[in-house]
């Protein structure tokens, strides 16, 4: 009993500190809708899928989810600063608490992750300290900025590169491929980070979200 009420305490503390320190606000639930050359995957829509413990990857579905499936639905969490929303924020998915986990509800912000081997990055919805990338909206498509980056093709021996320094480059640099994560093989959203894919079998696509 007492370990009860010490534990609601502290919960009611963190809770309390959570109020406080609400670090941005969040847009309604959205689909994440492929367009693409191929047929087969233009239209497909993306889920969170499972590739480890607490750890998902972009899969995908060839037709609509039905409404009521709202594991499908991800956010953007964003900040306002002096009444300007900004223009980006952390792509979030709900991990839904189960009967059979004892893992509580968690928001899970998108992430890429390096494959060491090749240009091809996975991307990677989990959680812990300093996960989560910067993403945006040109429109509806969802792109990554390239500010403060360089363009490492054209680098010379002691001359400072040009830096990006704006928002406006917008990069789109997503790809369906056949790729190994997690011990799993499957067909999954990645980023290629420079020039063609490495993987033969990567298929260029763009990501739009699409309002429930
Ligand atoms: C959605 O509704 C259908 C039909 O009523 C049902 O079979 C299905 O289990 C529901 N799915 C979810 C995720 O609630
Ligand atoms: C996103 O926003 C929701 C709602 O405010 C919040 O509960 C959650 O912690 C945020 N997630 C991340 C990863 O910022
Ligand atoms: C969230 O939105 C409200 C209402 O527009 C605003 O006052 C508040 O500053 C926003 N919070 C953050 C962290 O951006
Ligand atoms: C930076 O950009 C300017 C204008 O496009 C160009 O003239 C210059 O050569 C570039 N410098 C480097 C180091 O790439």
């Amino acid at each position: 009993m007492r370990l009860l009420a010490s534990l609601l305490a502290s919960l009611a503390a963190i809770t309390a500190v959570a109020a406080q320190t609400q670090t941005s606000n969040q847009t309604a639930p959205f689909y994440l809708k492929l367009t693409a050359e191929n047929p087969d995957l233009n239209g497909n829509y993306l889920y969170a899928g499972h590739t480890g413990a607490l750890q998902q990857t972009w899969l995908l579905f060839d037709s609509k989810p039905p409404a009521n499936d709202t594991s499908v639905f991800f956010y953007w969490n964003y900040t306002i600063y002096n009444d300007v929303p900004s223009q980006t924020g952390l792509l979030t998915w709900l991990f839904p608490s189960r009967p059979s986990s004892p893992v509580p509800n968690l928001w899970l912000p998108l992430d890429l992750t390096l494959d060491i081997r090749s240009n091809v990055a996975h991307t990677y919805i989990s959680s812990g300290p300093g996960y989560g990338i910067y993403v945006g909206w040109d429109g509806d498509n969802l792109y990554i900025p390239g500010a403060g980056t360089t363009d490492d093709s054209t680098n010379v021996p002691h001359v400072y590169p040009n830096v990006t320094s704006s928002f406006g480059l917008k990069l789109q640099q997503w790809y369906v491929c056949w790729v190994y994560f997690g011990s799993y093989y499957y067909q999954a959203v990645a980023w290629v980070t420079a020039g063609a894919p490495h993987n033969p079998t990567c298929e260029a696509v763009s990501i739009v979200r699409e309002f429930v």
